[in-house]
Protein backbone atom coordinates (compact mmCIF):
# COMPACT_ATOMS: atom_id res chain seq x y z
CA UNK A 1 0.00 0.00 0.00
CA UNK A 2 1.50 3.45 -0.77
CA UNK A 3 2.92 5.00 2.59
CA UNK A 4 -0.74 3.64 3.90
CA UNK A 5 -2.93 6.67 2.65
CA UNK A 6 -6.09 7.47 5.22
CA UNK A 7 -8.32 6.85 2.66
CA UNK A 8 -11.76 5.08 3.33
CA UNK A 9 -11.90 1.37 2.01
CA UNK A 10 -14.78 0.30 -0.02
CA UNK A 11 -14.08 -3.11 -0.61
CA UNK A 12 -10.88 -5.33 0.33
CA UNK A 13 -9.66 -9.07 -0.48
CA UNK A 14 -11.02 -11.64 1.41
CA UNK A 15 -12.92 -9.60 3.62
CA UNK A 16 -15.76 -11.45 5.47
CA UNK A 17 -18.51 -8.21 6.42
CA UNK A 18 -18.23 -4.92 4.38
CA UNK A 19 -15.30 -2.21 5.06
CA UNK A 20 -17.46 0.41 4.62
CA UNK A 21 -18.08 2.49 7.13
CA UNK A 22 -20.85 5.35 4.88
CA UNK A 23 -18.78 8.32 7.25
CA UNK A 24 -16.65 9.95 4.39
CA UNK A 25 -18.09 9.92 1.06
CA UNK A 26 -15.21 10.51 -1.61
CA UNK A 27 -15.94 11.47 -5.16
CA UNK A 28 -15.15 8.53 -7.72
CA UNK A 29 -11.07 9.79 -9.01
CA UNK A 30 -10.34 9.25 -12.72
CA UNK A 31 -6.98 9.64 -15.02
CA UNK A 32 -7.89 10.56 -18.30
CA UNK A 33 -5.90 9.26 -21.69
CA UNK A 34 -5.98 10.47 -25.15
CA UNK A 35 -4.22 8.59 -27.10
CA UNK A 36 -4.45 10.79 -30.36
CA UNK A 37 -2.19 13.09 -28.39
CA UNK A 38 0.48 10.86 -26.95
CA UNK A 39 3.63 11.71 -28.84
CA UNK A 40 5.67 8.34 -26.47
CA UNK A 41 7.76 10.63 -25.19
CA UNK A 42 7.80 8.38 -21.91
CA UNK A 43 7.82 11.29 -19.65
CA UNK A 44 5.43 9.58 -17.74
CA UNK A 45 7.32 6.20 -17.37
CA UNK A 46 10.16 8.21 -16.03
CA UNK A 47 7.83 9.98 -13.20
CA UNK A 48 6.24 6.84 -12.59
CA UNK A 49 9.82 5.49 -11.81
CA UNK A 50 10.83 8.23 -9.70
CA UNK A 51 7.80 8.65 -7.95
CA UNK A 52 7.66 5.20 -7.13
CA UNK A 53 10.89 4.65 -6.27
CA UNK A 54 11.10 1.81 -8.42
CA UNK A 55 14.38 -0.46 -8.90
CA UNK A 56 15.88 0.71 -12.63
CA UNK A 57 14.76 -2.17 -14.81
CA UNK A 58 16.95 -2.56 -18.13
CA UNK A 59 15.11 -1.75 -21.46
CA UNK A 60 14.47 -4.84 -24.16
CA UNK A 61 14.59 -3.74 -28.22
CA UNK A 62 11.91 -5.22 -29.25
CA UNK A 63 12.24 -3.90 -32.99
CA UNK A 64 9.80 -1.07 -32.10
CA UNK A 65 10.56 2.16 -29.37
CA UNK A 66 8.44 0.53 -26.73
CA UNK A 67 10.74 0.52 -23.51
CA UNK A 68 10.11 -3.64 -22.75
CA UNK A 69 8.06 -5.96 -24.35
CA UNK A 70 5.28 -5.96 -20.98
CA UNK A 71 4.73 -4.30 -17.48
CA UNK A 72 6.96 -5.43 -14.63
CA UNK A 73 6.90 -5.60 -10.91
CA UNK A 74 9.29 -2.50 -10.71
CA UNK A 75 7.80 -1.13 -13.87
CA UNK A 76 4.15 0.01 -13.74
CA UNK A 77 3.58 2.48 -16.71
CA UNK A 78 4.41 1.50 -20.63
CA UNK A 79 3.55 3.13 -23.31
CA UNK A 80 2.70 0.09 -26.23
CA UNK A 81 3.76 1.21 -29.32
CA UNK A 82 1.74 -0.51 -32.10
CA UNK A 83 2.52 0.08 -35.62
CA UNK A 84 -1.24 -1.53 -37.57
CA UNK A 85 -1.58 -1.17 -41.27
CA UNK A 86 -5.35 -0.60 -42.07
CA UNK A 87 -6.21 -0.95 -45.93
CA UNK A 88 -2.92 0.33 -46.94
CA UNK A 89 -2.52 2.87 -44.19
CA UNK A 90 0.08 2.75 -41.54
CA UNK A 91 -1.03 3.08 -37.80
CA UNK A 92 1.08 4.17 -35.23
CA UNK A 93 -1.18 3.48 -32.34
CA UNK A 94 0.58 4.25 -28.47
CA UNK A 95 -1.66 4.10 -25.53
CA UNK A 96 -0.19 3.92 -21.62
CA UNK A 97 -0.55 0.47 -20.35
CA UNK A 98 -1.13 0.37 -16.38
CA UNK A 99 -3.83 -0.81 -14.04
CA UNK A 100 -7.18 0.21 -14.93
CA UNK A 101 -8.61 0.60 -11.78
CA UNK A 102 -11.77 -1.22 -12.53
CA UNK A 103 -14.77 0.01 -10.34
CA UNK A 104 -15.37 -4.14 -9.76
CA UNK A 105 -12.03 -5.50 -9.68
CA UNK A 106 -11.35 -8.87 -10.39
CA UNK A 107 -8.01 -9.23 -8.87
CA UNK A 108 -9.62 -8.48 -5.80
CA UNK A 109 -12.19 -10.49 -6.43
CA UNK A 110 -9.82 -13.41 -6.84
CA UNK A 111 -7.08 -12.63 -3.68
CA UNK A 112 -7.50 -15.03 -1.03
CA UNK A 113 -5.40 -12.96 1.24
CA UNK A 114 -7.27 -10.06 3.69
CA UNK A 115 -6.60 -6.77 2.88
CA UNK A 116 -3.99 -7.70 0.36
CA UNK A 117 -6.16 -5.83 -2.32
CA UNK A 118 -8.09 -2.83 -1.61
CA UNK A 119 -10.33 -0.72 -3.21
CA UNK A 120 -10.59 3.38 -1.70
CA UNK A 121 -13.48 4.78 -1.23
CA UNK A 122 -12.44 7.15 -4.05
CA UNK A 123 -12.17 4.32 -6.58
CA UNK A 124 -8.55 3.25 -6.54
CA UNK A 125 -7.24 0.05 -6.36
CA UNK A 126 -4.31 -0.59 -4.21
CA UNK A 127 -2.01 -3.63 -3.00
CA UNK A 128 -0.82 -4.33 0.08
CA UNK A 129 2.53 -5.88 -0.07
CA UNK A 130 2.66 -6.95 3.40
CA UNK A 131 -0.54 -8.82 3.76
CA UNK A 132 0.15 -10.67 0.16
CA UNK A 133 1.28 -14.35 -0.11
CA UNK A 134 2.15 -14.12 -3.42
CA UNK A 135 0.01 -16.61 -5.13
CA UNK A 136 -0.82 -15.31 -7.86
CA UNK A 137 -4.58 -15.83 -7.99
CA UNK A 138 -5.04 -11.96 -8.74
CA UNK A 139 -3.51 -12.33 -12.16
CA UNK A 140 -6.25 -15.27 -12.76
CA UNK A 141 -8.90 -12.47 -12.04
CA UNK A 142 -7.54 -9.34 -13.85
CA UNK A 143 -9.06 -9.00 -17.72
CA UNK A 144 -5.96 -6.64 -18.37
CA UNK A 145 -3.17 -8.82 -17.33
CA UNK A 146 -1.74 -6.36 -15.39
CA UNK A 147 -0.76 -8.04 -12.00
CA UNK A 148 3.15 -8.61 -12.01
CA UNK A 149 5.41 -10.54 -9.27
CA UNK A 150 8.52 -9.39 -7.61
CA UNK A 151 10.94 -12.28 -8.90
CA UNK A 152 12.10 -12.73 -5.19
CA UNK A 153 9.25 -12.15 -3.04
CA UNK A 154 6.85 -13.38 -5.20
CA UNK A 155 4.49 -10.35 -3.98
CA UNK A 156 2.25 -8.45 -6.21
CA UNK A 157 2.69 -4.95 -7.95
CA UNK A 158 1.29 -2.46 -9.82
CA UNK A 159 0.47 1.31 -10.57
CA UNK A 160 -1.35 2.86 -7.15
CA UNK A 161 -2.84 5.47 -9.40
CA UNK A 162 -0.61 7.32 -7.21
CA UNK A 163 -2.72 6.91 -4.23
CA UNK A 164 -0.49 8.98 -1.94
CA UNK A 165 -0.49 12.12 -3.95
CA UNK A 166 -4.07 12.01 -4.86
CA UNK A 167 -4.89 11.70 -1.13
CA UNK A 168 -2.93 14.93 -0.31
CA UNK A 169 -4.71 16.58 -3.35
CA UNK A 170 -2.44 15.83 -6.21
CA UNK A 171 -2.46 14.69 -9.68
CA UNK A 172 -0.88 11.45 -10.44
CA UNK A 173 3.34 11.74 -11.27
CA UNK A 174 2.88 11.05 -14.54
CA UNK A 175 0.29 13.44 -15.04
CA UNK A 176 1.98 16.11 -13.58
CA UNK A 177 5.20 15.54 -15.97
CA UNK A 178 3.10 15.05 -19.07
CA UNK A 179 3.92 17.42 -21.66
CA UNK A 180 1.48 17.56 -24.34
CA UNK A 181 -1.65 17.23 -22.01
CA UNK A 182 -2.77 13.87 -23.18
CA UNK A 183 -2.84 12.56 -19.53
CA UNK A 184 -5.41 14.67 -17.26
CA UNK A 185 -6.81 13.87 -13.94
CA UNK A 186 -10.17 14.93 -12.11
CA UNK A 187 -13.15 13.58 -10.54
CA UNK A 188 -14.68 10.79 -12.94
CA UNK A 189 -17.67 12.39 -13.77
CA UNK A 190 -15.39 15.58 -15.21
CA UNK A 191 -12.86 13.31 -16.83
CA UNK A 192 -15.61 11.27 -18.70
CA UNK A 193 -17.27 14.83 -19.62
CA UNK A 194 -13.51 15.97 -21.43
CA UNK A 195 -13.77 12.25 -22.59
CA UNK A 196 -16.82 12.76 -24.69
CA UNK A 197 -15.99 16.50 -25.67
CA UNK A 198 -12.89 14.96 -27.51
CA UNK A 199 -14.70 11.95 -28.99
CA UNK A 200 -16.93 14.79 -30.24
CA UNK A 201 -13.91 16.57 -32.10
CA UNK A 202 -12.88 13.62 -33.29
CA UNK A 203 -16.07 12.52 -34.97
CA UNK A 204 -16.00 15.76 -36.86
CA UNK A 205 -12.38 15.64 -37.73
CA UNK A 206 -12.59 12.03 -39.91
CA UNK A 207 -12.52 9.58 -36.92
CA UNK A 208 -15.99 8.18 -36.97
CA UNK A 209 -15.40 5.43 -34.94
CA UNK A 210 -13.82 7.72 -31.96
CA UNK A 211 -15.09 6.15 -28.02
CA UNK A 212 -14.13 6.57 -24.72
CA UNK A 213 -12.87 3.68 -23.46
CA UNK A 214 -14.69 3.19 -19.99
CA UNK A 215 -16.03 -0.99 -20.26
CA UNK A 216 -19.30 -1.83 -18.65
CA UNK A 217 -18.38 -5.18 -17.60
CA UNK A 218 -16.09 -4.41 -15.19
CA UNK A 219 -18.37 -1.49 -13.87
CA UNK A 220 -16.49 0.69 -15.52
CA UNK A 221 -12.19 1.83 -15.13
CA UNK A 222 -10.74 5.07 -12.99
CA UNK A 223 -8.69 5.27 -16.22
CA UNK A 224 -10.66 6.46 -19.48
CA UNK A 225 -9.09 6.20 -22.69
CA UNK A 226 -9.88 8.19 -25.78
CA UNK A 227 -9.37 5.21 -28.57
CA UNK A 228 -9.49 6.68 -32.54
CA UNK A 229 -10.25 3.49 -33.26
CA UNK A 230 -13.00 2.91 -30.67
CA UNK A 231 -14.88 -0.03 -32.90
CA UNK A 232 -11.07 -1.73 -32.39
CA UNK A 233 -10.15 -1.99 -29.32
CA UNK A 234 -8.03 -4.86 -29.51
CA UNK A 235 -5.21 -2.91 -32.03
CA UNK A 236 -4.42 -1.04 -28.66
CA UNK A 237 -4.04 -4.09 -27.08
CA UNK A 238 -7.26 -3.71 -25.38
CA UNK A 239 -9.82 -6.45 -25.07
CA UNK A 240 -13.40 -5.70 -26.50
CA UNK A 241 -15.58 -6.42 -23.34
CA UNK A 242 -13.26 -7.12 -20.82
CA UNK A 243 -15.00 -9.38 -17.62
CA UNK A 244 -14.21 -10.90 -14.58
CA UNK A 245 -13.51 -14.63 -15.27
CA UNK A 246 -16.32 -16.99 -15.00
CA UNK A 247 -13.61 -18.99 -12.93
CA UNK A 248 -13.20 -16.12 -10.00
CA UNK A 249 -17.09 -16.43 -9.63
CA UNK A 250 -17.20 -19.95 -9.68
CA UNK A 251 -14.85 -20.62 -7.24
CA UNK A 252 -15.77 -17.24 -4.53
CA UNK A 253 -19.25 -17.12 -5.17
CA UNK A 254 -20.28 -20.58 -6.25
CA UNK A 255 -18.17 -23.09 -4.87
CA UNK A 256 -17.34 -21.95 -1.61
CA UNK A 257 -21.14 -21.71 0.19
CA UNK A 258 -21.79 -25.45 -1.79
CA UNK A 259 -18.13 -26.69 -0.23
CA UNK A 260 -19.04 -24.97 3.46
CA UNK A 261 -22.59 -26.97 3.16
CA UNK A 262 -21.30 -30.16 1.34
CA UNK A 263 -18.94 -30.52 4.40
CA UNK A 264 -20.84 -29.57 6.78
CA UNK A 265 -23.94 -31.65 5.46
CA UNK A 266 -21.74 -34.24 5.43
CA UNK A 267 -21.32 -34.09 9.30
CA UNK A 268 -24.62 -33.37 9.81
CA UNK A 269 -25.66 -36.71 7.85
CA UNK A 270 -23.30 -38.96 9.51
CA UNK A 271 -24.78 -38.00 12.69
CA UNK A 272 -28.10 -38.19 11.63
CA UNK A 273 -27.39 -41.24 10.58
CA UNK A 274 -25.69 -42.71 13.98
CA UNK A 275 -28.79 -41.29 15.80
CA UNK A 276 -31.59 -43.41 13.65
CA UNK A 277 -29.29 -46.50 12.94
CA UNK A 278 -26.48 -46.78 15.67
CA UNK A 279 -23.29 -49.01 14.80
CA UNK A 280 -23.66 -52.18 13.10
CA UNK A 281 -21.49 -54.45 14.85
CA UNK A 282 -21.91 -58.67 16.12
CA UNK A 283 -24.17 -59.57 18.48
CA UNK A 284 -21.58 -61.83 19.95
CA UNK A 285 -18.79 -59.56 20.32
CA UNK A 286 -15.10 -60.60 21.05
CA UNK A 287 -12.95 -60.33 23.50
CA UNK A 288 -11.57 -56.32 23.73
CA UNK A 289 -8.04 -56.69 23.87
CA UNK A 290 -7.18 -57.07 20.42
CA UNK A 291 -3.32 -58.12 19.60
CA UNK A 292 -0.52 -56.01 17.56
CA UNK A 293 0.80 -57.48 15.17
CA UNK A 294 3.56 -56.59 12.23
CA UNK A 295 3.80 -59.96 10.15
CA UNK A 296 1.55 -61.10 7.37
CA UNK A 297 -1.88 -60.20 6.30
CA UNK A 298 -5.02 -62.44 6.04
CA UNK A 299 -4.31 -65.00 8.43
CA UNK A 300 -5.72 -65.70 11.30
CA UNK A 301 -4.22 -65.16 15.30
CA UNK A 302 -6.13 -66.43 18.20
CA UNK A 303 -9.78 -65.15 17.70
CA UNK A 304 -8.46 -62.74 15.31
CA UNK A 305 -7.36 -62.27 11.74
CA UNK A 306 -4.73 -60.06 10.67
CA UNK A 307 -6.03 -57.43 8.48
CA UNK A 308 -3.52 -55.06 7.81
CA UNK A 309 0.87 -55.48 8.03
CA UNK A 310 2.47 -52.68 9.78
CA UNK A 311 3.99 -51.16 6.08
CA UNK A 312 0.31 -51.08 4.73
CA UNK A 313 -1.17 -48.88 8.21
CA UNK A 314 2.11 -46.93 8.13
CA UNK A 315 1.09 -45.99 4.21
CA UNK A 316 -2.04 -45.07 4.93
CA UNK A 317 -1.46 -43.21 8.42
CA UNK A 318 1.21 -40.96 5.90
CA UNK A 319 -1.54 -40.32 3.60
CA UNK A 320 -3.99 -39.12 6.31
CA UNK A 321 -1.18 -37.20 7.61
CA UNK A 322 -0.22 -35.81 4.06
CA UNK A 323 -4.11 -35.33 3.37
CA UNK A 324 -5.18 -33.44 6.36
CA UNK A 325 -1.93 -31.11 6.41
CA UNK A 326 -2.92 -30.12 2.77
CA UNK A 327 -6.48 -29.73 3.98
CA UNK A 328 -5.78 -27.59 7.02
CA UNK A 329 -3.09 -25.21 4.98
CA UNK A 330 -5.40 -24.99 1.71
CA UNK A 331 -9.17 -24.03 3.73
CA UNK A 332 -7.76 -20.86 4.88
CA UNK A 333 -6.75 -19.93 1.43
CA UNK A 334 -9.88 -21.07 0.60
CA UNK A 335 -12.14 -19.23 2.44
CA UNK A 336 -11.31 -16.17 5.38
CA UNK A 337 -14.25 -17.71 6.95
CA UNK A 338 -11.77 -20.39 8.14
CA UNK A 339 -8.61 -17.93 7.85
CA UNK A 340 -8.43 -18.99 11.78
CA UNK A 341 -6.74 -22.13 10.39
CA UNK A 342 -3.71 -20.67 8.97
CA UNK A 343 -2.65 -20.20 12.89
CA UNK A 344 -1.83 -23.88 12.86
CA UNK A 345 0.87 -23.30 10.39
CA UNK A 346 1.64 -19.93 11.21
CA UNK A 347 -0.01 -17.63 9.08
CA UNK A 348 -1.27 -17.57 5.52
CA UNK A 349 2.03 -16.88 3.91
CA UNK A 350 2.99 -20.10 5.25
CA UNK A 351 0.70 -22.01 4.56
CA UNK A 352 0.72 -21.17 1.02
CA UNK A 353 4.45 -22.62 1.34
CA UNK A 354 3.45 -25.25 2.54
CA UNK A 355 0.61 -26.70 1.47
CA UNK A 356 2.03 -27.53 -1.99
CA UNK A 357 4.43 -29.77 -0.28
CA UNK A 358 1.60 -31.36 1.79
CA UNK A 359 -0.26 -32.10 -1.51
CA UNK A 360 3.10 -33.98 -3.08
CA UNK A 361 3.63 -36.10 -0.06
CA UNK A 362 -0.29 -36.45 -0.41
CA UNK A 363 -0.12 -37.60 -3.99
CA UNK A 364 3.48 -39.57 -3.40
CA UNK A 365 1.40 -41.83 -0.52
CA UNK A 366 -1.41 -42.58 -2.44
CA UNK A 367 0.23 -43.91 -5.36
CA UNK A 368 2.18 -46.51 -3.04
CA UNK A 369 -1.52 -46.91 -0.98
CA UNK A 370 -2.51 -47.95 -4.48
CA UNK A 371 0.28 -50.00 -5.77
CA UNK A 372 -0.02 -52.33 -2.58
CA UNK A 373 -4.10 -52.11 -2.35
CA UNK A 374 -4.90 -51.89 -6.24
CA UNK A 375 -4.43 -56.57 -6.99
CA UNK A 376 -7.49 -56.57 -3.50
CA UNK A 377 -9.76 -53.84 -5.30
CA UNK A 378 -10.33 -55.57 -8.78
CA UNK A 379 -14.65 -54.94 -9.30
CA UNK A 380 -16.69 -57.62 -9.98
CA UNK A 381 -19.51 -57.90 -11.37
CA UNK A 382 -21.86 -57.69 -7.70
CA UNK A 383 -19.51 -54.78 -6.81
CA UNK A 384 -21.13 -52.21 -8.99
CA UNK A 385 -24.89 -52.47 -7.10
CA UNK A 386 -23.12 -50.21 -4.63
CA UNK A 387 -23.62 -47.32 -6.84
CA UNK A 388 -27.10 -47.87 -5.68
CA UNK A 389 -29.59 -50.19 -3.71
CA UNK A 390 -26.55 -52.52 -2.35
CA UNK A 391 -25.30 -49.17 -0.57
CA UNK A 392 -28.27 -47.66 0.67
CA UNK A 393 -29.29 -51.65 2.32
CA UNK A 394 -25.71 -51.34 4.02
CA UNK A 395 -26.29 -47.91 5.48
CA UNK A 396 -29.45 -49.42 6.75
CA UNK A 397 -27.85 -52.27 8.24
CA UNK A 398 -30.74 -54.36 6.19
CA UNK A 399 -28.80 -57.06 4.82
CA UNK A 400 -24.81 -58.05 4.81
CA UNK A 401 -23.70 -59.67 1.52
CA UNK A 402 -22.61 -63.23 2.28
CA UNK A 403 -20.13 -62.90 -1.12
CA UNK A 404 -18.27 -59.83 0.22
CA UNK A 405 -14.59 -60.00 0.61
CA UNK A 406 -11.81 -58.43 1.96
CA UNK A 407 -13.36 -55.25 0.74
CA UNK A 408 -16.83 -54.52 -0.16
CA UNK A 409 -18.12 -52.64 -3.26
CA UNK A 410 -18.62 -49.21 -1.64
CA UNK A 411 -14.65 -49.41 -0.39
CA UNK A 412 -13.52 -50.83 -4.15
CA UNK A 413 -15.46 -47.75 -5.30
CA UNK A 414 -13.99 -45.24 -2.69
CA UNK A 415 -10.43 -46.32 -3.33
CA UNK A 416 -10.99 -46.07 -7.00
CA UNK A 417 -12.38 -42.58 -6.25
CA UNK A 418 -9.52 -41.44 -3.90
CA UNK A 419 -6.61 -42.20 -6.82
CA UNK A 420 -8.61 -39.96 -9.46
CA UNK A 421 -9.14 -37.38 -7.16
CA UNK A 422 -5.43 -37.44 -6.42
CA UNK A 423 -4.82 -37.29 -10.19
CA UNK A 424 -6.76 -34.15 -10.37
CA UNK A 425 -5.76 -32.31 -7.36
CA UNK A 426 -1.75 -32.80 -8.06
CA UNK A 427 -2.34 -32.11 -11.96
CA UNK A 428 -4.84 -28.69 -10.91
CA UNK A 429 -2.26 -28.24 -7.85
CA UNK A 430 0.63 -27.87 -10.05
CA UNK A 431 -0.66 -25.30 -12.06
CA UNK A 432 -2.00 -23.24 -9.64
CA UNK A 433 1.72 -23.56 -8.23
CA UNK A 434 2.75 -21.87 -11.02
CA UNK A 435 0.10 -19.97 -12.34
CA UNK A 436 2.01 -17.02 -13.70
CA UNK A 437 3.94 -19.31 -16.21
CA UNK A 438 0.62 -20.54 -17.79
CA UNK A 439 -1.96 -18.57 -19.73
CA UNK A 440 -5.08 -18.38 -19.48
CA UNK A 441 -8.01 -20.10 -19.23
CA UNK A 442 -5.49 -23.08 -17.47
CA UNK A 443 -5.08 -21.27 -14.10
CA UNK A 444 -8.66 -20.31 -13.76
CA UNK A 445 -9.56 -23.62 -14.82
CA UNK A 446 -6.99 -25.29 -12.53
CA UNK A 447 -8.69 -23.40 -9.80
CA UNK A 448 -12.04 -24.41 -9.90
CA UNK A 449 -11.47 -28.12 -10.84
CA UNK A 450 -9.20 -27.88 -7.47
CA UNK A 451 -12.08 -26.30 -5.25
CA UNK A 452 -14.24 -29.03 -7.06
CA UNK A 453 -11.61 -31.89 -6.28
CA UNK A 454 -10.95 -30.96 -2.73
CA UNK A 455 -14.60 -30.50 -1.72
CA UNK A 456 -15.68 -34.03 -2.87
CA UNK A 457 -12.40 -35.17 -1.43
CA UNK A 458 -13.61 -33.41 2.20
CA UNK A 459 -16.82 -34.87 1.88
CA UNK A 460 -15.72 -38.56 0.99
CA UNK A 461 -13.32 -39.11 3.97
CA UNK A 462 -15.96 -37.50 6.46
CA UNK A 463 -17.83 -40.59 5.55
CA UNK A 464 -14.99 -42.67 5.22
CA UNK A 465 -13.93 -41.22 9.17
CA UNK A 466 -17.72 -42.13 10.31
CA UNK A 467 -17.42 -45.78 8.89
CA UNK A 468 -14.39 -46.54 10.08
CA UNK A 469 -15.16 -45.77 13.68
CA UNK A 470 -18.43 -44.90 15.04
CA UNK A 471 -20.67 -46.84 12.49
CA UNK A 472 -18.77 -50.00 11.95
CA UNK A 473 -17.10 -50.35 15.58
CA UNK A 474 -13.81 -52.61 15.66
CA UNK A 475 -13.00 -51.40 12.15
CA UNK A 476 -10.61 -48.56 13.55
CA UNK A 477 -8.24 -51.00 14.86
CA UNK A 478 -7.63 -52.84 11.77
CA UNK A 479 -5.63 -49.57 10.97
CA UNK A 480 -3.96 -49.38 14.18
CA UNK A 481 -3.41 -52.91 15.58
CA UNK A 482 -3.53 -54.64 12.11
CA UNK A 483 -6.04 -57.07 13.63
CA UNK A 484 -10.26 -57.49 13.75
CA UNK A 485 -11.71 -60.08 15.97
CA UNK A 486 -13.54 -63.39 13.58
CA UNK A 487 -16.71 -62.49 14.19
CA UNK A 488 -16.58 -58.34 12.52
CA UNK A 489 -14.74 -60.09 9.62
CA UNK A 490 -17.40 -62.96 9.67
CA UNK A 491 -20.10 -59.98 9.84
CA UNK A 492 -18.55 -57.37 7.37
CA UNK A 493 -16.80 -59.65 4.51
CA UNK A 494 -18.25 -63.06 4.55
CA UNK A 495 -16.40 -64.79 1.64
CA UNK A 496 -12.51 -63.40 3.04
CA UNK A 497 -13.33 -64.62 6.61
CA UNK A 498 -13.99 -67.93 5.03
CA UNK A 499 -10.82 -67.88 2.67
CA UNK A 500 -8.75 -67.19 5.65
CA UNK A 501 -9.97 -69.52 8.39
CA UNK A 502 -11.13 -72.22 6.03
CA UNK A 503 -14.33 -72.29 8.38
CA UNK A 504 -17.90 -72.18 6.89
CA UNK A 505 -19.71 -69.27 7.73
CA UNK A 506 -22.46 -67.25 6.51
CA UNK A 507 -23.28 -63.27 8.06
CA UNK A 508 -23.61 -63.35 11.43
CA UNK A 509 -26.58 -61.92 13.35
CA UNK A 510 -25.83 -58.48 14.59
CA UNK A 511 -26.86 -56.19 17.49
CA UNK A 512 -30.13 -55.57 15.21
CA UNK A 513 -30.69 -58.35 14.02
CA UNK A 514 -30.69 -59.45 18.56
CA UNK A 515 -32.87 -57.05 18.75
CA UNK A 516 -35.82 -58.09 16.43
C1 LIG B 1 0.05 -32.25 -5.43
C2 LIG B 1 -1.00 -31.87 -4.82
C3 LIG B 1 -1.38 -30.45 -4.59
C4 LIG B 1 -0.77 -29.29 -5.00
C5 LIG B 1 0.50 -29.13 -5.79
C6 LIG B 1 -1.60 -28.20 -4.55
C7 LIG B 1 -1.35 -26.87 -4.77
C8 LIG B 1 -2.24 -25.85 -4.50
C9 LIG B 1 -2.02 -24.49 -4.82
C10 LIG B 1 -0.77 -23.94 -5.46
C11 LIG B 1 -3.12 -23.79 -4.42
C12 LIG B 1 -3.38 -22.30 -4.63
C13 LIG B 1 -3.30 -21.57 -3.37
C14 LIG B 1 -1.96 -21.64 -2.84
O1 LIG B 1 -1.09 -21.12 -3.51
O2 LIG B 1 -1.77 -22.20 -1.75
C15 LIG B 1 -4.01 -24.72 -3.81
C16 LIG B 1 -5.20 -24.38 -3.25
C17 LIG B 1 -5.96 -25.24 -2.47
N1 LIG B 1 -5.73 -26.59 -2.30
FE1 LIG B 1 -4.23 -27.64 -3.10
N2 LIG B 1 -2.66 -28.71 -3.86
C18 LIG B 1 -2.54 -30.08 -3.85
C19 LIG B 1 -3.38 -30.98 -3.23
C20 LIG B 1 -4.43 -30.62 -2.42
C21 LIG B 1 -5.17 -31.52 -1.58
C22 LIG B 1 -4.88 -33.00 -1.42
C23 LIG B 1 -6.13 -30.78 -0.95
C24 LIG B 1 -7.17 -31.17 0.04
C25 LIG B 1 -7.62 -32.30 0.21
C26 LIG B 1 -6.01 -29.42 -1.40
C27 LIG B 1 -6.81 -28.38 -1.00
C28 LIG B 1 -6.70 -27.08 -1.43
C29 LIG B 1 -7.55 -25.99 -1.04
C30 LIG B 1 -8.71 -26.07 -0.07
C31 LIG B 1 -7.09 -24.84 -1.70
C32 LIG B 1 -7.69 -23.44 -1.66
C33 LIG B 1 -8.47 -23.25 -2.94
C34 LIG B 1 -8.94 -21.83 -3.20
O3 LIG B 1 -8.28 -20.87 -2.79
O4 LIG B 1 -9.98 -21.70 -3.84
N3 LIG B 1 -4.96 -29.36 -2.29
N4 LIG B 1 -3.46 -25.98 -3.89
S1 LIG C 1 -6.87 -3.72 -14.22
FE1 LIG C 1 -6.52 -5.72 -13.26
S2 LIG C 1 -5.15 -5.24 -11.56
FE2 LIG C 1 -6.09 -3.29 -12.18
S3 LIG C 1 -7.94 -3.10 -10.88
FE3 LIG C 1 -8.58 -4.09 -12.80
S4 LIG C 1 -8.48 -6.27 -12.29
FE4 LIG C 1 -7.25 -5.23 -10.75
S1 LIG D 1 -0.48 -12.56 -5.15
FE1 LIG D 1 -2.20 -13.56 -4.07
S2 LIG D 1 -2.27 -12.55 -2.07
FE2 LIG D 1 -0.98 -11.24 -3.40
S3 LIG D 1 -2.40 -9.73 -4.21
FE3 LIG D 1 -2.30 -11.41 -5.70
S4 LIG D 1 -3.99 -12.79 -5.11
FE4 LIG D 1 -3.66 -11.40 -3.38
Amino acid sequence: MSNSPQLELKQSSAELRGEKTGIRQLPTVSKFIDTTTCIGCKACEVACQEWNDLRLVSTQQTGTYQTMPTLDANFWNLIKFREEEREGVLQWLMRKDQCMHCADPGCLKACPAPGAIVQYENGIVDVNPDACIGCGLCATGCPFDVPRFHVRTGKMAKCTLCVDRVSVGIEPACVKACPTGCLQFGTKEDMVALGQQRVETLKKNGQPNATLYDPPGVGGTAVVTVLAHGDHPEWYGLPADPQIPASVWLSRKLLRPIGLLAMAGTVGAALGHFLRFGPSQPAELQPEVTPTVSGPEDIVVGDHIVRHRLSTRVVHWLTALTFFGSLLSGLPIWTPILGWMSKIFGGLSVCRWIHPWFGLGFVATTLVMFVLWVKNMRMQKTDWGWLGPKALAYMRHSSEDPDVGKYNGGQKLFFFLVAALALILVATGLVLWFPRELAAPLPGLSWVLHDAGFILFAAAIIVHIYLGTAALPGTFRSMTRGTVTKSWARLHHPRWYREVTGEPGGALPTTDDAKK
